[in-house]
């Protein structure tokens, strides 16, 4: 299980960003080609992009993602035929702006066959796609995550950037990836000066059930793998629980009287997992 607290944004324009920012103690690291480049540097992003994964760097157990543009327009069109051309393709593309489940099934049919293994990650940041944001969630078995995209999302809304006017938006998309089991990023804070600010989001975010949440500088991956990171109390319980569990897989499952269903378990083995990760991680420093 990745875990998937923190993740951290460079542009494709900048390759030499990312082996740096693989050293951030982001458990994802996103190269972009959609929003952060200007649309003259489009193309240059694009082959600086895909050059990186010919010869990649060791991640160290990041997880690398390309966000391509949306797939409704001519620069996105563009990504995936450069994806369907290269042998060494990412091993994973965030797909933004999405607007229907059909979308993602069209990009999950062009990529069958030659690139089976690439993963995705699925922006919720327009009308549709919040209306439609579970379907989209179930679209395809590639998909690891939702994200939410505030910044477009506020703008398709027409509202305020900001915490209560889109708090049903937030909540619909973390609805959609829980029902879909699977992991929902919130949007990076955009604010570098303002560190408290974003580590109260962070902790409503996880309250409300994120996973994760994004970064555009190194210096907020802490905070973050803090705030969405598992608390001693409930790892160690966790390991119990697991440990009862596969010294008798075929069992019923029953922990200090109690009885574990399945999606318990499930989310122990995350715990699990995500304590581990912060653990190599203080040891990588
Ligand atoms: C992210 O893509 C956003 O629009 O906030
Ligand atoms: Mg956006």
């Amino acid at each position: 299980m990745q875990p998937r607290r923190s993740l951290i944004f460079t542009p494709g324009v900048r390759p030499e960003m990312y082996p740096k920012a693989l050293r951030t103690g982001a458990d994802i690291v996103t190269i972009d080609l959609e929003d952060a480049i200007a649309p003259g540097d489009k193309d240059t992003a694009r082959e600086r992009t895909l050059a990186l994964f010919v010869d990649p760097p060791a991640t160290g157990g990041v997880e690398p993602i390309v966000r391509v543009n949306s797939l409704r327009s001519p620069e996105g069109l563009k990504d995936i035929l450069a994806i369907l051309a290269t042998e060494t393709p990412p091993p994973a593309i965030m797909l933004p702006k999405v607007t229907s489940p059909e979308e993602v099934l069209w990009a999950d049919d062009l990529l069958t066959g030659v690139h089976a293994a690439i993963r995705f990650h699925v922006i919720i940041e327009t009308c549709d796609g919040l209306d439609r944001a579970y379907e989209i969630a179930r679209a395809s078995d590639r998909i690891d995550s939702l994200l939410f995209g505030a910044a477009d999302m506020a703008a398709e809304l027409r509202v305020p950037l900001q915490w209560e006017p889109l708090l049903y938006a937030r909540s619909r998309v973390v609805h959609a990836a829980a029902r879909a089991m699977i992991d929902v990023i919130d949007v990076p804070w955009l604010d570098l000066d303002d560190m408290d600010g974003m580590e109260r989001e962070a902790k409503a975010a996880a309250a409300l059930g994120f996973t994760g949440k994004g970064a555009i500088h190194p210096k907020q991956i802490p905070a973050l793998n803090r705030c969405f990171g598992a608390d001693p109390d409930a790892v160690a319980q966790a390991k119990r629980v697991i440990g009862a569990f596969e010294a008798n897989p075929d069992g019923l499952l029953v922990v200090d009287g109690k009885l574990i269903e399945k999606p318990v378990l499930r989310s122990m083995y995350r715990l699990v997992a995500l304590a581990e990760r912060a653990a190599e991680q203080g040891e990588a420093k």
